[in-house]
């Protein structure tokens, strides 16, 4: 059993390309390991600085991640800002933390550029609280996507320095969660690249079986095939990925074989996934409205969750504090 640390940017709602890509899997994952999932409340903060929607997206995303089946009594599902340890470690890290690597990173650099009025400390820092998320549970897993590959390499390095500096063989160096074969890249309705939020191509987990129709109807075609047993073109062939993840086989197979033979009526198609769409992400929102409007049920979740995380936390503070020469008069 590993101990796995999962954070969950508190900003936007998830869409299909989230589920396929990685919650789906979450389920089986927090049976079979040690799961911490948070919500980087902090985090946000260091691109969204002011409050109007703070507690709406946290509860959101909170209401979302268990609706896809994340189960609060099997995992420690919490919020990053009930965790009074997250800030101290955090500033006892940054005392290890370079100006210069820091500055090096590829995300800092891109918010630079997107956010030029906005460079600030926390955004310099956003790889330091994020090893300390991961390493205040002492944790050896992290699911992450290919855009967080070099925040985990940094918490390896901290983790790695921290033990050298004071000569133990404290922190684990954590790697990447290995998902196996199973991930599913799907793209967006737009005709090429994967499904994202700032693309304007998703189709939400939470979207109303209107939206999802009114977005399927107006995915991006082609003039239809010419030949037999032609390669699709990209828009198609990502309709045809987005049916095979909701679509029975049958209906898969039925337009695949439509298509191959010149047959295929695209408004048929869409038609179909949108129904499809709809008939797989109907129980996720059902189940997310009953959760959102549950305010008491929430608040018991992320209550029980700080309580499960500050005892790992607190414990790791402990030690750190030891290492580090901290001591009582
Ligand atoms: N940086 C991550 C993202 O943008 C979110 C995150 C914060 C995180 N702390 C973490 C992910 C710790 C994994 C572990 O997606």
């Amino acid at each position: 059993m590993d101990t796995v640390v999962s954070g969950i940017r508190s900003t936007g709602k998830l869409h299909l390309g989230n589920y396929f890509g990685a919650l789906k899997n979450f389920v089986k994952m927090q049976n079979e390991n040690h799961c911490y999932f948070f919500i980087a409340d902090y985090h946000s903060l260091t691109t969204h600085p002011t409050p109007e929607n703070l507690h709406e997206n946290v509860k959101q995303v909170l209401a979302e991640y268990l609706a896809c089946g994340i189960d609060p009594e099997v995992a420690t599902v919490f919020l990053q800002s009930d965790i009074p340890e997250i800030p101290e470690l955090y500033l006892l890290l940054n005392m290890n933390s370079y100006i210069g690597e820091l500055e090096r990173t590829t995300s800092f650099k891109d918010k630079v550029r997107l956010q030029p009025d906005n460079v600030n400390a926390g955004l310099l820092t956003y790889p330091v609280l994020m090893a300390t998320d991961i390493i205040i549970h002492k944790a050896s897993k992290v699911p992450v996507g290919k855009d967080q590959e070099q925040n985990l390499e940094m918490t390896r390095k901290f983790a790695r320095r921290f033990n050298n500096m004071y000569k133990v063989d404290y922190f684990p160096e954590p790697t990447a969660y290995n998902f196996g074969e199973t991930l599913v890249k799907i793209p967006g309705l737009d005709g090429s690249g994967k499904m994202g939020k700032s693309e304007g191509n998703a189709v939400y987990l939470t979207d109303s079986p209107g939206v999802i129709r009114k977005k399927v109807m107006k995915a991006v075609t082609d003039s239809g095939p010419t030949k037999m047993n032609q390669d699709p073109s990209e828009p198609i062939k990502n309709l045809f990925t987005i049916m095979q993840v909701v679509s029975e086989a049958q209906t898969f197979d039925y337009f695949k074989e439509q298509y191959k033979n010149c047959s295929i009526r695209y408004g048929d198609l869409k038609k179909q996934l949108a129904e499809d769409i709809i008939k797989f992400t109907d129980p996720l929102r059902t189940r997310f409205e009953e959760l959102y409007s549950d305010n008491d049920y929430l608040g018991r979740i992320v209550n029980m969750g700080a309580e499960k995380a500050r005892q790992s936390a607190s414990q790791t503070l402990k030690e750190v504090r030891e290492i580090i020469g901290f001591k009582k008069f």
